[in-house]
């Protein structure tokens, strides 16, 4: 079946850094986008350039020295901003700038204190401005999802006439639901006038658990475009996992028949780089990139690990290039992984060994959480050899 090309824009380096703790300076983020780009993703947005000058310069840097991917800079619908993410971001191979707006009347009236008919001649101004100096604009509508849906429809009208390429729907506080999102984006592409001449996208946060969910419901609604960050860093509760959707759609192509240009085997790589980076690893259970997200141990997993790893994995680690499943031996661990342990050693056991050495491991387990490879030799009878020793042995004689 042929499958619809979904674009992957990377906001690791913009919206990433913006979690506490995760600032990169330039030479980080200039290691992290040539990650991204073997990473295989369409689009870097490498900063906003009007934060810092060192944001500018690792913009700047980015855009000088990562050339397959388009680059983009942030911008707010400013004339200043705009032409400081142009100045950091023109000697792209292909730059984009991104501008963004508020229009939920929260964020209007409490926060820029403007209407929404300014809003709008602000929007038709910046785009424009933006479109004069750069062919390929993205402007998000800031706070989308708690926007009144016809007001919506006007703001993504007025980008699109100004001359925005890509219209970015985020959901920038994580409120919307899956259905709910779904509805927001195909109002959009029936509604507004010259949807289809452009690219449309989302940007999910996470704060209620919702991001990954929300960006595959806005995809199988017609978005064309998804912002992901790796190991969903991010504001607050963090952005779309990028590892997430990416692996949703491999493993259940039946109902998410689309495809991206992500290099799915740099996936644990690029997790591992950007933990060294920002000095913070993903919580232990963390789907993909996650310490645990390939152990087993349960006795009854493992057992079935053993006898056809697809009966406890839905994606084999070495698809996300991560290092291979791990058999962890613990108080509800069971006789087929221990022997299996112990064979990884160089020690083939008889039954009744096994039992001695189970039962010694078992009670071992019940009192502390980490049974070692010393613990296990030490569980041995004697005399008890590796394998290899009692082979070379066989091979004298
Ligand atoms: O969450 C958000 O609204 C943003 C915009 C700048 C796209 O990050
Ligand atoms: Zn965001």
């Amino acid at each position: 079946m042929e499958r619809e090309r979904i674009v992957i824009f990377d906001t690791t380096l913009r919206d990433g850094e913006q979690s506490p703790g995760c600032s990169m300076n330039l030479e980080e983020k200039l290691l992290l986008a040539r990650q991204l780009d073997s990473l295989g993703v369409d689009i870097i947005e490498a900063g906003f350039p009007i934060s810092s000058q060192g944001d500018f310069a690792g913009v700047q840097k980015v855009a000088a020295e990562v050339r397959r991917p388009v680059i983009a800079a942030l911008a707010r619908a400013k004339k200043e901003d705009i032409e400081c993410a142009w100045d950091a971001v023109k000697v792209a191979s292909k730059p984009r700038i991104h501008l963004f707006l508020a229009s939920s009347d929260i964020h209007l009236q409490h926060k820029l204190k403007i209407s929404r008919e300014q809003a709008l001649q602000q929007t038709k101004e910046a785009v424009a401005f933006a479109r004069s100096l750069c062919p390929d604009i993205e402007f998000s509508p800031e706070d989308a999802t708690r926007t009144d849906p016809q007001f919506l429809c006007a703001m993504v009208e007025t980008a699109v006439a100004a001359g925005a390429t890509t219209v970015n729907i985020p959901d920038t506080v994580g409120y919307t639901m899956p259905e709910e999102f779904a509805r927001i984006i195909k109002t959009l592409l029936r509604d507004v006038k010259g949807a289809d001449k452009i690219t449309l996208s989302v940007h999910c946060h996470n704060d209620l658990g919702m991001a990954v969910a929300n960006s595959l419901a806005a995809v199988k609604a017609g978005a064309r475009q998804v912002e992901t960050c790796m190991n969903g860093i991010g504001e607050r509760a963090g952005n779309c996992a990028m590892e997430e959707v990416i692996m949703a759609m491999r493993v259940r192509p039946d109902i998410y028949p689309y495809e991206t240009a992500v290099v799915s085997e740099q996936i644990y790589p690029t997790s591992q780089l950007l933990s060294k980076v920002i000095g913070a690893t993903p919580q232990p259970n963390k789907a993909i990139v996650g310490n645990n997200a390939f152990a087993h141990e349960a006795g009854i997993h493992q057992h079935g690990m053993l006898k056809n790893p697809l009966c406890y994995e839905i994606m084999t680690p070495q698809s996300v290039g991560a290092p291979g499943s791990r058999m962890v031996l613990g108080k509800h661990s069971g006789r087929h992984a221990l022997a299996s342990r112990y064979a990884e050693l160089g020690y083939k056991l008889s039954e009744e060994d096994l039992e001695l050495c189970y039962q010694q491991f078992i009670a071992l387990a019940d009192r502390k959480k980490n049974v070692y490879e010393q613990d296990l030799i030490s569980f041995l009878p004697a005399p008890q050899r590796p394998i290899s020793a009692q082979a070379a042995e066989v091979a004298q004689t």
